[in-house]
């Protein structure tokens, strides 16, 4: 993909968001609410999962990234660690055949060296059995954090240059994890906080944001097409004034 960014060019804000970045929030609240374990939002959670890429797919969204592990989740208690560790696992074994007959391509992200073996063979036969595919881009992002994704860029834009000590936005933007995608347009997090939570720091400079009270385990597509509504209706100026933007139009 050619590199676009939001702060070295205006990009062109299109209708349908190419890409969508979620923060799915709020199962241990939903399970709790409910008198269950905690592990039982995280099971539904993976149906809302199903249902958001589904309706990706009928949108036309290029690309949707989701936040299912992040560097700070390590700290929660080891037995709820190792049940999200357990349901990603069964989660691959269900899905990746269905997502590529459907042509969905899948990536993962985030610093994999402190998953186990197993699981990170998973991914990479997952990664490479979809990577031709054309359609919707789903990515995963798994023990990622935006400060860990700007430290290993910068980390592998120094050693390509050696040497030198004055750097570009476009010598950096190679080596983050997700350069195959452009900027998010729009980010979704349920759950009610109203915080990125280390999600995609440097992608996330010119993404509209989308906050909802709704507990992920219940969101649902018509919520979905709210976002997207909701999208639609802002002005993305780019630092511009509305009456530029009013002049382009015309
Ligand atoms: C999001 O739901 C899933 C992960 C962070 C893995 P939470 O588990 O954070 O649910 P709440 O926020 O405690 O309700
Ligand atoms: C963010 O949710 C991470 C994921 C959804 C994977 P958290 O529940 O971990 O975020 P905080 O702790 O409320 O900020
Ligand atoms: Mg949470």
């Amino acid at each position: 993909m050619k590199y676009s960014s939001s702060t070295t060019a205006v990009p062109e804000a299109h209708k349908v968001p190419r890409h969508v970045a979620i923060i799915m929030d709020g199962n241990g609240r939903w399970a709790t609410k409910r008198f269950l374990p905690r592990v039982a939002g995280h099971v539904k959670g993976v149906e809302t999962v199903r249902t958001v890429v589904e309706a990706c797919v009928t949108r036309g969204v290029e690309y949707v990234t989701l936040f299912a592990f992040s560097s700070e989740n390590w700290r929660r208690p080891e037995e709820e660690v190792s049940l999200l560790m357990r349901l990603f696992v069964t989660a691959l074994e269900r899905e990746v055949a269905k997502m590529h007959a459907n042509n969905i391509r899948l990536k993962v992200v985030g610093d994999l060296s402190r998953f186990n073996d197993k699981l990170r063979q998973m991914i990479a036969q997952a990664e490479r059995k979809t990577a031709n595919n054309t359609g919707l881009t789903v990515t995963v992002c798994a023990n990622y954090g935006g400060r860990w994704d700007i430290m290993q860029a910068i980390g592998k834009m120094v050693a390509a240059h050696p040497g030198m000590t004055d750097f570009s936005e476009e010598q950096l933007a190679p080596h983050l994890a997700m350069a195959y995608a452009p900027e998010p347009d729009l980010f979704i997090r349920t759950g009610g906080e109203e915080r990125i939570s280390n999600f995609l720091l440097w992608q996330l400079a010119y993404t509209e944001l989308y906050f909802t009270d709704t507990f992920w385990p219940d969101f649902s597509e018509e919520q979905f097409d709210k976002a997207i509504a909701s999208y639609q209706n802002r002005e993305r100026r780019f630092g511009r004034t509305g009456d530029q933007l009013a002049e382009k139009t015309n």
